[in-house]
């Protein structure tokens, strides 16, 4: 990307195109049943999750990352030398480094493109959504691909029942573009916060500076620690007030809404962020049954499924909201304007 801004005019950020990739192997309920001590009726009450893609011993999140790109830039009819920016919202990355972005940009051709990682769990999509509106908008670039990637299955504990049937695996993204014109922002607005002090609520002790992977460890505090009913109460609060806080500066209401595609962790968050909205059920989205919790790659995906649906169709104003590790959360209302 070279780039100087404000030097190109004024730009406005577009939603040009949304699209996935899921690995093959579906994993169903009655399969988990056989690794941990669950029932499908427990996890299908608890969390609305029948099934989840898991990848191939061979795969790691830049592999999903890489077939994911090329599927949205397939839909969009864009070449991979146009993209400007890369990128990729992960906290299951291939390693600590090189970014899945670097390696995802050389794998689909992005020769040009700068590329980087950035860390928000869940709401990972929507953080990185903002990065590209504010480059497409400053004119530092024209073209930005955000692709959240996520490989849960290899940092869930097969020891703790209470998260290893939550997660699936998934990449998906969207390619937001600038056009010159005066015209307002395809992106209405965006609402994005972080509350560290739970930070300790949701976390992978092992594999960081703190405590490196190369000193010894219990192999527990090398997987992922949930204290879920905290999040769970967290997230049910967060996605009704950061939706509603972002509806109040725009002076709408949820009746502006089209649709609502909320991060798909738990049909009961979901559940109870839908009724307190007032948003009806109907102007909902949602894929958690088949997918589980993908993190940054939830939205997205369900987005790109109901793309394939017809449920968004162009001209909608879409609204996603989401929460995660940090603890994070993030809304943005946008209209979806595919090329
Ligand atoms: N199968 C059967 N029983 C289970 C299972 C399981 N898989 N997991 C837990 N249980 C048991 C517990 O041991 C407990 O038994 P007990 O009463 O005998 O002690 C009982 O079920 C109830 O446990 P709770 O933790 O109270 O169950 P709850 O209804 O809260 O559901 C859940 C747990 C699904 C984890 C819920 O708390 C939740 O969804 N929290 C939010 C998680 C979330 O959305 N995380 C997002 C992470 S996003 C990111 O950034 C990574």
């Amino acid at each position: 990307m070279i780039g100087v801004p404000g030097s190109s005019g004024p730009r406005r950020a577009r939603l040009a195109a949304v699209g996935y990739y899921v690995p093959d192997r579906r994993v169903t309920n009655a399969e988990l049943e056989q690794i941990v001590d669950t029932t499908d009726e427990w996890i299908v009450s608890r969390t609305g999750i029948r099934e989840r893609r898991i990848v191939a011993p061979d795969q790691a999140t830049s592999d999903l990352a890489i077939r994911a790109a090329s599927n949205i830039l397939e839909s969009a009819g864009c070449a991979p030398e146009e993209i400007d920016v890369l990128i990729v919202p992960t906290c299951t990355p291939d390693q600590l480094f090189p970014s899945v972005a670097a390696v995802t940009a050389d794998a689909i051709g992005a020769h040009g493109a700068a590329a980087f990682d950035i860390q928000a769990a869940c709401s990972g999509f929507i953080y990185g959504l903002a990065q590209a509106v504010a480059l497409v908008e400053s004119g530092l670039a024209r073209n930005v691909l955000v692709v959240g990637a996520e490989v849960f299955s290899r940092i869930i504990n097969p020891a703790d029942r209470s998260t290893y049937v939550l997660f699936g695996d998934g990449a998906a993204g969207a390619l937001v573009v600038g056009d010159d014109d005066q015209g307002p922002s395809g992106f209405l607005g965006f609402e994005l916060g972080a509350d560290g002090s739970k930070g300790d609520q949701l976390t992978i002790p092992v594999g960081g500076t703190r405590h490196p992977a190369s000193q010894a460890f219990d192999p527990a505090d090398a997987y992922l620690q949930m204290n879920g009913r905290e999040v769970f109460k967290f997230a049910t609060r967060v996605m009704e007030d950061s939706a509603t806080r972002l509806l109040d500066r725009l002076g709408m209401t949820i009746d502006d809404v089209d649709l609502l595609v909320p991060h798909q962790a738990n049909q009961r968050i979901i559940d109870h962020a839908v009724a307190r909205l007032g948003i009806d059920p109907q102007r909902v989205f949602g894929n958690l049954d088949r997918y589980g919790n993908t993190s940054a790659a939830s939205i997205p995906l369900a987005l790109a499924e109901a793309r394939d649906a017809g449920v968004l169709r162009p001209g909608m104003r879409v609204m996603m909201v989401g929460f995660g590790a940090g603890l994070t959360w993030a809304s943005c209302l946008v209209r979806y304007e595919p090329t």
